[in-house]
């Protein structure tokens, strides 16, 4: 072996004598069980896979920074969106459905999820590239994914239980008809929006609040895949997505978004036509036009995908002061959720891994634990008389409150005059989308249902779409039965 001034060591730093040959008695004998350094290699690599993420568990990610450009102080008092504030994020990218090697060009929502480390705590936005969701109550999100997964049996994914989950939840009814639209297959992660769908809050440096959306509007503009084609990358090129990003950050082409708001006045949302927190609806831009805040750019991939990517931990109860979360089931059973999964996939000290460690001093009371490796100090509990960290509720206090009353009830959002499950899916199709567009949509739908869907939910199929708008149900059911 040639010199080199960088020896091969055992993790524990010990040099090693060989790279290629284990410890055995005599060339052609047994291996001793003290060769310890082959049994290190053996043992770490049994090791090396981790549980991947249960949904958005494919994807990818890099860093950069985000750069407030205009004021938007009287909304929040953030010290992230303080104007001319400039906070280095991680961003990943992901689908939801399929396994970590599964095609990036797979039909399907993208996750746009990123940590922003700020002055007061990572400030995290877990959002997607649609700004609606499949279903508003938390407790179908689990059936939801399970339904677009793969079957008990086969193992396999299943058309015919995918349509059956969404024509038996109408709530579905906007998503699909995104999903099976031109967006339900971006060209590449530069060339898509990405919203928090969600409605959250703001407040002010005056406690004053307002209900607030995010969206991240690409500065690539927006592009995307027709079916046949992302079915041939899929094939060719199964990291199409992840290849993409690495390689035009690495060409120095840094894409950028550029973070506007819809901005609710909090009264508006009790006699707002519609339910605001109804994670299935948008808001007309007409209603609440969007408010330019900042851009975001990624400029730096990782360089190790492992420790910097695969063990970023994204969670939207990251909420840091002047911001905060609404009554949106959704969203609730989300704070709780993200926590309680990267407890289990990465272990309780997740938030000391580099990637997810803050970036400001961290005064909190937890302590050991598996893989903990800041000290803590004394004291170990508060209140105490040593000098230990206190709470600060006047100058932190709680924001994100809404009042609430009434039975404790398991029911569905109270309907107001303009809640319904089709209207904004008839209005993309009707009003946004043009002719070619339509036309494509009518086949992807066609190309789905043909795949394997049974006769009564094919019939529902149909009706359901046809409640979306007559014409586009027509259509698509003479396509499926055409041929
Ligand atoms: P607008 O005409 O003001 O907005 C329509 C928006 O639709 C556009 O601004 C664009 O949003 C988005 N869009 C354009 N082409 C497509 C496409 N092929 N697939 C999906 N979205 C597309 O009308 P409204 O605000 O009243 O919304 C009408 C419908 O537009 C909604 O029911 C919803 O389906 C869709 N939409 C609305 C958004 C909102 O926040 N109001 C956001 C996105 C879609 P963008 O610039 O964000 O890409
Ligand atoms: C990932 C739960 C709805 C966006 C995840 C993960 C869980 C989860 C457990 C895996 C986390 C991990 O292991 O790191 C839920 C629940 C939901 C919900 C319970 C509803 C009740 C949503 C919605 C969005 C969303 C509405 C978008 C607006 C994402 C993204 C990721 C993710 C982007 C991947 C984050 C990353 O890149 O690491 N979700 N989710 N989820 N979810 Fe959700």
């Amino acid at each position: 072996m040639a010199k080199t001034d960088k020896p091969t060591t055992t993790d524990a730093g010990i040099p090693v004598a060989s790279d290629e040959h284990s410890l055995t008695i005599g060339p052609n004998g047994p291996i001793v069980l003290h060769d310890h350094y082959l049994i290190e290699q053996m043992a770490t690599f049994n090791r090396e896979r981790i549980p991947e993420r249960q949904p958005h568990a494919k994807g990818g990610g890099a860093f950069g920074r985000f750069e407030v450009t205009q004021d938007v102080s009287r909304y929040t008092k953030a010290a992230v969106f303080q104007p001319g504030t400039i906070t280095d994020v991680v961003a990943r990218f992901s689908t939801v459905a399929g396994e970590r090697g599964s095609p990036d060009t797979w039909r399907d929502p993208r996750g746009f999820a990123v940590k922003f480390y700020t002055s007061e705590g990572n400030f995290d936005l877990v959002g997607n590239n649609t700004p609606v969701f499949f279903v508003r109550d938390p407790m179908k999100f689990q059936h939801f994914i399970r339904s677009q997964k793969r079957r008990a049996d086969s193992n396999l994914r299943d058309h015919d239980m995918q349509w059956d989950f969404w024509t038996l939840s109408p709530e579905s009814a906007h998503q699909v008809t995104w999903l099976m639209g031109d967006r339900g297959i971006p060209k590449t992660w530069r060339h898509m929006n990405g919203y928090s769908s969600h409605t959250y809050m703001w407040a002010n440096a005056e406690g004053e609040k307002f209900w607030v959306k995010y969206h991240f509007k690409t500065d690539q503009g927006i592009e995307f895949l027709a079916q046949a084609e992302a079915d041939r990358l899929a094939g060719e090129d199964g990291d199409y997505h992840t290849r993409d990003l690495y390689e035009a950050i690495r060409r120095g082409e840094h894409p950028s978004w550029t973070l506007h708001m819809q901005i609710m006045p909090f009264r508006d949302a009790e006699t707002y036509r519609f339910n605001p927190f109804d994670l299935t609806k948008v808001w007309p831009h007409k209603d609440y036009p969007l408010i330019e805040v900042g851009r975001l750019t990624l400029d730096r991939n990782p360089t190790d995908y492992h420790t910097e990517i695969e063990q970023a931990a994204f969670e939207p109860n990251n909420m840091v002061p002047g911001t905060g979360i609404s009554p949106d089931k959704m969203l609730i059973a989300r704070v709780f959720a993200y926590a309680d999964a990267h407890r289990a996939r990465l272990g309780v000290n997740y938030k000391q891994i580099p990637v997810n460690a803050p970036r400001c001093p961290v005064h909190s009371y937890s302590k050991d634990g598996a893989m903990r490796v800041q000290n803590v100090s004394d004291p170990v509990y508060a209140p105490n008389s040593k000098g230990g960290p206190a709470a600060d509720g006047e100058r932190y206090p709680e924001l994100a409150t809404w009042e609430a009353e009434g039975e404790f009830v398991r029911a569905a959002y109270t309907l107001r005059e303009d809640d319904d499950d089709f209207g904004q899916a008839r209005a993309l199709v009707r009003e946004v989308i043009d002719e070619p567009a339509r036309e494509r949509l009518v086949s992807n739908v066609v190309g789905h249902l043909k795949g394997g869907v049974s006769a009564p939910v094919l019939e529902r199929a149909f009706e359901y779409w046809r409640n979306i708008d007559p014409e586009i149900g027509e259509r698509i059911e003479q396509g499926v039965k055409g041929g």
